[in-house]
């Protein structure tokens, strides 16, 4: 039996705040149609000062497990993905198992920038197939707005808060159809956050918030997306007209267009939540997914196209017959 993994249940949670480009404009140099134009974002939610990643997975973890009517016990394998976890260890996937009370599973963390919901769906699609796991949590969570120096116009517009959640299991029809993922440490300084509390001397000064050259990022991100959708359709023989719908990483709707484009698909297939909701890194493809299945834009049976870039860079994709 050819075992295939596929997605049962998903969740999302976003904050209550709610911080405009008006906002914004009010502590920095920036303007609601500056923003919007470059980027595509409106707003973006922020989370509460008792928030954190784990708190915020365990939210977007429970409504995964309730979509899919899941025992929490038959879970094997806990994947969190996040940029901003509550410690340096435990890994937010420990926590996130201490909050969902689960005593017999494995749990952990992935971190790959703004690319980790698909590295973790990589990982869980390996353990699926290879018979070693048979339902898996996957959470992107993410509270970007205590990375980001609010007095940077370049980048404090850019991001916001949140968690996705999407739980697999096991099938012998189609799921996952295949994942691609890539890493390239040449980039590292062009997108980055330091750890001040393991600095050297060298770089112990160095303020601990997202530092970006976001034209050099735009070019790199169009470029490796670009081909991330070519390696995806040659490795399952497929057409671009036979992908149903795109769900992007939510970093600047150009950078969305420019692979719409690629793949000669109607903005109308691609799934969007960067208005409201900014860059929420290794939640937003997962987010943005919940989202469109929940109002039932996303069908069982259709062909799905999830990638993401970040930084590292790492980039990836994960093609899905839901
Ligand atoms: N409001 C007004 N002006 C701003 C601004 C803001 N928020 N941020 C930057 N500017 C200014 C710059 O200072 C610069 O001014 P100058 O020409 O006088 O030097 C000018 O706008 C152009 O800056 P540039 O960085 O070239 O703009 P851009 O068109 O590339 O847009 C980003 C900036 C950040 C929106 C865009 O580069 C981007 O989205 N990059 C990708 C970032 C990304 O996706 N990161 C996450 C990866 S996971």
């Amino acid at each position: 039996m050819t075992r295939y993994s596929r997605i049962i249940g998903t969740g999302g949670y976003l904050p209550e705040e709610i911080r405009t480009n008006e906002q914004i404009s009010q502590t920095v140099d920036t303007s609601d149609s500056w923003i919007f134009e470059r980027t595509g974002i409106k707003s973006r939610r922020i989370a509460g000062p008792n928030e954190t990643a784990s708190s915020m997975a365990e939210i977007a973890a429970r409504q995964a497990i309730e979509a899919a009517a899941c025992d929490p016990e038959d879970i094997d394998l806990i994947i969190v993905a996040t940029g901003t976890p509550d410690r340096v260890y435990p890994s937010t996937g420990c926590l996130l198992q201490q909050r969902l009370g689960i005593k017999n599973c494995v749990a952990f963390d992935v971190q790959a920038a703004c690319s980790g919901s698909i590295f973790a769906l990589s990982i869980a699609d390996q353990y699926i197939k290879s018979g070693a796991a048979k339902k898996i949590l996957i959470v992107g969570t993410e509270i970007c707005s205590r990375i980001v120096d609010w007095t940077d116009r370049s980048t404090c517009i850019l991001f916001g808060d949140g968690a996705g959640a999407v739980l697999l299991g096991v099938s012998e029809e189609t799921g996952i159809l295949s994942t691609h993922i890539h890493s390239d440490g040449e980039y590292e300084d062009m997108l980055y956050c330091p750890n001040p509390q393991v600095a050297t001397e060298a770089n112990k000064d160095e303020a601990s918030y997202i530092s970006m050259r976001g034209n050099e990022v735009f070019k790199v991100a169009v470029n490796t997306l670009g081909r991330i959708v070519d390696e995806t359709l040659e490795a399952n023989n497929l057409e671009k007209s036979d992908i149903d719908w795109l769900v992007p990483h939510q970093a600047n709707i150009r950078i969305i267009v420019a692979t719409a484009k690629k793949l000669k698909m109607s903005m109308d297939q691609v799934v969007v939540t960067l208005e409201t909701q900014g860059n929420t890194s290794s939640a937003s493809v997962l987010l943005a997914f919940n989202e469109a299945v929940r109002d039932c834009r996303i069908q069982r049976g259709q062909v799905v196209l999830l990638e993401a870039f970040g930084a590292g860079f790492t980039w990836g994709s994960a093609l899905i017959k839901y």
